[in-house]
């Protein structure tokens, strides 16, 4: 696999920002490719634990938390996905994508957990990288992935200009209780 290292923001996600008062307090939040660390930081001030995991681990270990465990991980092995399911009351997933992983990401959730995933999509192309299909969102692919799973709470498709211009899918979604 190419290295997903595609220029980030330093400031969180506004679509974390705007939906973070939905996480639980209940259990771990996983930070998925976490980079820098932007998330991990947000979500600790936030009081939340935090697992942060990336194959490169080098620019989270200027965060220091006693609710923050880091692990290198590389997700694009066979077998990469060391949690067990219904670990984490939040999955968070910013600018990465890697297909397999995504029956785990959402097996990972506890009851009430709540997946914010947010990348590039289909159109990103005239933008600038990523530009590889492999990294690209088709057109409604979270929803598809969350249908029949998880309870779609908010969900946007669009050209962002800030940070930068891009065309991305972003969705907020919960694992439903079981009398939901
Ligand atoms: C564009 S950055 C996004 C970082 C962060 N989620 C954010 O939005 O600020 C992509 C991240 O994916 C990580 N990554 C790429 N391939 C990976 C792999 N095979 N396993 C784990 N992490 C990987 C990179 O190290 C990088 O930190």
């Amino acid at each position: 696999m190419v290295n997903q290292n595609f220029t980030t923001s330093i400031e969180p996600s506004c679509w974390l920002q705007r939906h973070s008062s939905l996480i639980p307090h209940s259990g771990p939040i996983l930070d998925i490719a976490a980079g820098s660390g932007r998330h991990t930081q947000y979500l600790l001030d936030k009081g939340h634990v935090v697992i942060s995991i990336d194959k490169d681990v080098s620019r989270l270990a200027r965060i220091k938390s006693s609710r923050l465990f880091i692990a290198r991980v590389d997700l694009e092995t066979p077998k990469p996905w060391p949690f067990k399911n219904g670990a984490f009351a939040a999955i968070i997933v910013t600018n990465y994508l890697h297909r397999p992983l995504l029956p785990q990401i959402i097996n990972g959730l506890a009851v009430g957990g709540l997946l914010v995933y947010e990348t590039f999509a289909n159109g990103n192309e005239k933008f600038g990288k990523p530009t590889n299909p492999d990294y690209l969102l088709k057109a409604g692919e979270l929803i598809q992935l969350t249908l029949g799973h998880l309870h779609i709470l908010a969900y946007e498709d669009l050209t962002v200009d800030q940070p930068r211009p891009a065309q991305i899918q972003r969705i907020v979604a919960s694992r439903p209780t079981l009398h939901e």
